[in-house]
């Protein structure tokens, strides 16, 4: 029997999404018996909440790991409303002194469907960039959230920057493991400082993960002097459940033939699968030294054309990631006054 065991806390939001899920499979693989770890499994809603965490429990089951390795825990919680963020912050508080690990997975887009036009120009003309790049996405424009700030903005990025700025002392007691979850399509030309909050984008979600990749780089090294450390990844291209309703039975397969033959034609980002998405997530939470594996690029999970997984660096342009920043923290302090009545103890004695 082993004795001292060390426990540790893992939350992952968007647990229930295809990389989410995998991200959890391979934090739990990762485990020797030396670790008892209890995931916490974030979701909108309670229905995903079990779903998932039947899945992860038939997963430890598979793996054969002794009874205990894995505790699960769950935390409703919708980035888009500042009142619910306030909550998962009291529950993480109230239940957990440290946090191990946490990773922002969770995302949205304000998608409107695809132009089919566009698609099937993109693909003839360019398949591998029409399947790794693509623009054909239509996505709306100035879509707020009932907090008043733009839904993409709030849900992928100060949701979980506000969330994890109030639980700095947890992340710290737990030596904690950041791992932000941004893409390859975060390039600077979607995000102008001029529109911080993404309302004039046409591109929201692909600005958001700028977004994460300029405040990442603006923090990592402040969260590093508290014992934090914060990575930034890119799952590569992988299916998604999120955008199954835009496709059907012919452009589903249509889209996967296109993603197999990107690799076989020398794309590395092709994952595909969401088990070698969550490649780069887990490597930087698990494996990466922060001593000598640099904070200062974007953790890519990549496979070579033969499904080998490996893992591929690439530089971050810092520009306007200090403004950035500072915009966001004054938005942070906004917030804190907004919200300063909303938690009380109600359970005071009369
Ligand atoms: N798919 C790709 O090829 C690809 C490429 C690059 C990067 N990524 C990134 O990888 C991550 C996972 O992608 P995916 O495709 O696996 O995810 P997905 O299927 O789109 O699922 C999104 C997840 O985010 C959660 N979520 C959405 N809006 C939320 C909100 N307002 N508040 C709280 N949770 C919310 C959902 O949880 P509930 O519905 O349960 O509430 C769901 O678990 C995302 O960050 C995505 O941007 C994906």
């Amino acid at each position: 029997m082993t004795t001292n065991v060390r426990k540790e806390v893992a939350v992952i939001t968007g647990t229930n999404s295809n990389l989410g899920l995998n991200i959890a499979y391979r934090l739990i693989e990762s485990l020797d018996s030396s670790k008892r770890l209890t995931i916490v499994v974030t979701s909108r809603t309670l229905p995903r909440v079990r779903e998932v965490i039947g899945l992860l429990k038939k997963h430890v089951i598979k793996l054969n790991k002794p009874l205990g390795t894995v505790d699960y825990d769950y935390l409703l919680v919708d980035f888009t409303n500042m009142v619910s963020v306030l909550g998962a912050w009291y529950e993480l508080n109230k239940n957990y002194k440290a946090i191990n690990y946490f990773f922002v997975n969770a995302a949205q887009g304000v998608y409107d469907g695809i132009d089919w036009v566009g698609a099937v120009k993109e693909v003839c003309t360019n398949p591998i960039d029409a399947v790794t790049f693509p623009s054909y996405k239509i996505q709306r424009v100035g879509v707020k959230s009932k907090d008043d700030m733009g839904l993409v903005f709030q849900a992928n990025v100060f949701g979980p920057f506000y969330l994890l700025r109030k639980l700095l002392s947890q992340l710290e007691a737990g030596k904690a493991r950041v791992v932000w979850v941004s893409s390859i399509m975060a390039e600077p030309k979607y995000f102008s400082p001029k529109d911080m909050q993404l309302l004039e984008s046409n591109s929201s979600y692909e600005g958001s993960k700028r977004l994460v990749d300029l405040l990442h780089v603006a923090t990592y090294q402040e969260l590093k002097k508290r014992g934090i450390h914060q990575y930034v990844v890119q799952p590569g291209i992988f299916t998604s459940h999120s955008f199954y309703k835009y496709l059907n039975i012919f452009t589903y397969y249509g889209m996967l033939l296109l993603f197999y033959l990107a690799r076989l034609l020398g794309s590395k980002w092709h994952n595909i699968d969401g088990y070698k998405a969550a490649n780069a997530p887990v490597y930087v939470a698990t494996l990466a030294n922060p001593r000598f594996d640099t904070q200062n690029v974007k953790f890519g999970s990549a496979t070579s054309f033969d499904g080998m997984e490996f893992i591929e660096k690439t530089p971050l342009d810092p520009t306007g990631s200090s403004d950035v920043h500072h915009y966001i923290e004054k938005k942070c302090e906004e917030w804190d006054v907004k919200l300063k009545d909303q938690i009380s103890n109600t359970r005071v004695p009369i």
